[in-house]
């Protein structure tokens, strides 16, 4: 079945030789190659404010140049983030741009005025990919930083506001890669972005 696919690069750097823009490229020509619908938000070229008080996340309007970014995000069926690892977690940029859209009346509710309980979380419905790239081995990441940097996004941003199961993509030692590890690695995109997960 064709999905709706969001991919989302949260790589600051907009170089276009980036490997993080490559991997994104090779998923994007995978999905549509299968029929699936792809979009992208390349948080790089979007021009946003940092958000800075509880007030301006609880109840002032999104900043008019995330409007596009959030309906994408609604209307998506699986989002496919992907990343750099920056001192052990996603670019602050990607954080700034997730504590824009991720907020109340678009990824989750807080209960109504005056009643006690839990919020709502709005996203319900969608799959999420994170994809990250490292300079350090990838079992190194998991097995001695026990991969905190990724799963504090998949518990306290994407499953908070609904978004399960959140797979992983991890690229490692990637300042070095060979040319025949890199060609593996666009493919091993494709692939994914074929079967559209
Ligand atoms: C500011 C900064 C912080 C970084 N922190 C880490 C880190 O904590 N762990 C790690 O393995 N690599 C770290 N790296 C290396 C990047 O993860 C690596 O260069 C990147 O994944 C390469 O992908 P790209 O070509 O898409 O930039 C860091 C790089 C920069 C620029």
């Amino acid at each position: 079945m064709p999905r709706r696919i969001l991919i989302v690069i949260g790589h600051p750097d907009p170089e276009p030789s980036r490997l993080c823009r490559a991997l994104a490229a090779s998923y994007a020509d995978g999905a549509r190659s299968k029929g699936h619908d792809v979009r992208v938000v390349d948080v790089a070229n979007l021009d946003f404010p940092m958000l800075r008080t509880m007030e301006e996340f609880s109840n002032r309007p999104l900043p008019l140049t995330l409007e596009d970014a959030a309906q994408a995000i609604r209307d998506a069926e699986h989002i496919v983030f992907i990343f750099p690892l920056w001192l052990g977690t996603m670019p602050a940029l990607l954080k700034a741009f997730l504590e824009q859209v991720m907020r109340p009346g678009i990824a989750f509710a807080y209960p109504e005025a005056g009643r006690d309980g839990f919020t709502t979380s709005l996203l319900r419905g969608r799959s999420a990919r994170v994809v990250v790239t490292m300079g350090m081995p990838s079992f190194l990441f998991r097995l001695w930083y026990l991969g905190h940097g990724i799963a504090g996004m998949r518990r306290n941003i994407l499953n908070f506001v609904g978004i399960r199961p959140v797979r992983e993509t991890l690229f490692g030692m990637v300042d070095a890669v060979s040319d025949a590890s890199r060609k593996r690695w666009l493919e091993r995109m494709r692939a994914l972005g074929a079967s559209g997960s």
